[in-house]
């Protein structure tokens, strides 16, 4: 794992539109993990601008989505579907084939999460993974408590996950959650986990600094070699201090 300490979100987010900037010039066959909250939202505008701005080509680009909120209907405010069409796939004028995503409205959720298992393994690696850190140190909706080598799966969602900022307050009619597994985030060639803010200071601590956990699935992070992860300072506090 490697850290590193920003001044700022911006600074943050500028650093990490450069890192999946890089990746895709580097590979424009690239497949990309993407997390949505309020943390890398800075960094896709940024990445995305750059995108369009350098005239990168994109159309062999996969995004596959991190989790999703489920019971909500796909075109939701709330949704993390919403969120990626919005920042990424609507401006970048992706098409539907290159992106991979769990629907929030599945008859079967655990069949949906087979498909996108099977989708995933037919891609020829995962590039790229941006995480946020959770409030309670989730990563993607893998909970505090929940084991640790999991594929995509359908998650039992914690008071915390159920009081996001993402569903404003809102969460009647979410019954569960759909994720990324840790062993398929784990393949990932590159992992990037961003926390910024004060809210953070505390999660990163016991995440970065304490046990490798269950309790704090983004403990698991210090056992991955191609992590990166990006605080800013607010969220670096109680470890630089
Ligand atoms: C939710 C989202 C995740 C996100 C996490 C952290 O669980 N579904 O994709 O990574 O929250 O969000 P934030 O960056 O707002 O703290």
């Amino acid at each position: 794992m490697r850290l590193q300490i920003f001044d700022n979100h911006e600074t943050l987010s500028r650093a990490t539109a450069d890192i999946l900037l890089r990746t895709v010039r580097e590979n424009p066959r690239s497949s990309i993990i993407i997390a949505t909250g309020s943390t890398p939202t800075l960094a896709y505008q940024l990445w995305v601008q750059d995108l369009l701005r350098q005239d990168i080509p994109t159309d062999e680009l996969m995004i596959i989505k991190l989790d999703e909120w489920g019971g909500l209907p796909m075109d939701h405010p709330s949704t993390c579907e919403t969120y990626i069409q919005k920042h990424i796939i609507q401006p970048l004028s992706l098409r539907p084939d290159q992106v991979i995503s769990f629907t929030s409205v599945a008859a079967d959720p655990a069949a949906e999460c087979d498909r996108v298992y099977r989708a995933i393994s037919a891609l020829p690696s995962i590039d790229c993974c941006v995480l946020g850190i959770g409030k309670n140190g989730h990563l993607g909706f893998n909970e505090p408590n929940t084991t640790w080598s999991t594929v995509p799966h359908v998650a039992k969602l914690s008071i915390t996950s159920l009081g996001h900022a993402m569903l404003q307050g809102d969460s009647r009619d979410v019954q569960y959650g759909l994720t990324l597994g840790l062993d398929t985030i784990s393949i990932a060639k590159s992992i990037l986990a961003l926390a910024s803010g004060s809210e953070k200071t505390a999660i990163v601590e016991q995440a970065l600094r304490g046990p490798v956990t269950p309790q704090c699935p983004a403990s698991i992070l210090q056992t991955l070699p191609q992590s990166i992860v990006y605080l800013d300072t607010k969220a670096a506090e109680r470890i630089t201090s």
